[in-house]
């Protein structure tokens, strides 16, 4: 399968949020990250419901929505109302994980599974057979333009094999630090997505960046 891409919003600017939602639909983006902080579950707090209603009607791209927030439980229906295709929960946040994931999939969103850089991989196993995604953190949840933790593309090995043995359809999303110099082998690793925020955002052309990203190829030999 053909790489994804994946803009995060959380490095556009507020203000002007239509304009990178346009700006993502003119591209050759396929999903719209974005990400939900509570101040609880991580030290920042962004946006939620409200903001991705208002997002939907702009875009037909899907909207891969990261909750960073304790109890996710109590918010799946409202995510779903707002328009959500994925929903992402935190593993560390749900001691009833299997319990959540029936429960987005109930609404008809796809289920994402989210991990910080310290989890143990191994404790996906179980819950890889019913899941569509595993967001896994190559930061420690936060904030956007961080530095990509190098220890993650053993993870991203490890996880693929993980899939593999566990018959999981679940695609690999790389979420924070992800640059035009890493990207490569990010994919090369196992990758299916890649989640960029400050590479998009800041660059001088976001929607030639989003092309660049996309147009990577994980079999070319850059030297
Ligand atoms: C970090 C968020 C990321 C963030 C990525 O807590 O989950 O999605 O927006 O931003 P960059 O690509 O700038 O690291
Ligand atoms: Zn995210």
């Amino acid at each position: 399968m053909k790489h994804l891409v994946a803009p995060s919003i959380l490095s556009a600017n507020f203000a002007y949020l239509g304009d990178a939602i346009q700006l993502i639909n003119d591209s050759e983006a396929d999903w719209i990250h974005v990400d939900v902080m509570d101040g609880r579950f991580v030290p920042n707090i962004t946006l939620g419901p409200p903001i991705l209603t208002s997002i939907r009607p702009l875009t037909k791209k899907t909207l891969d929505v990261h909750l960073m927030i304790v109890e996710p439980e109590k918010f799946i229906d409202e995510f779903k109302k707002a328009g959500a295709d994925i929903l992402s929960v935190h593993i560390e946040a749900c001691p009833h994980l299997h319990r959540v994931v029936q429960a987005i999939k109930e609404t008809g969103m796809k289920a994402g599974v989210a991990i910080n850089p310290h989890t143990n991989i191994n404790q996906l196993e179980d819950i890889l057979p019913d899941i569509d995604v595993v967001c896994m953190m190559s930061v420690n949840p936060g904030w956007g333009g961080q530095k990509f933790i190098p220890g993650t593309i053993n993870r991203i090995k490890k996880l693929k094999a993980l899939i593999k043995q566990t018959n999981s359809k679940a695609l690999i999303e790389i979420d924070g630090g992800v640059t035009m110099e890493n990207a490569h082998n990010i994919l090369k690793a196992g990758a299916d997505v890649l989640i960029a925020g400050n590479t998009v955002f800041k660059s001088t052309n976001p929607k030639e960046t989003i092309a660049s990203l996309k147009h990577l190829d994980v079999n070319t030999i850059y030297v």
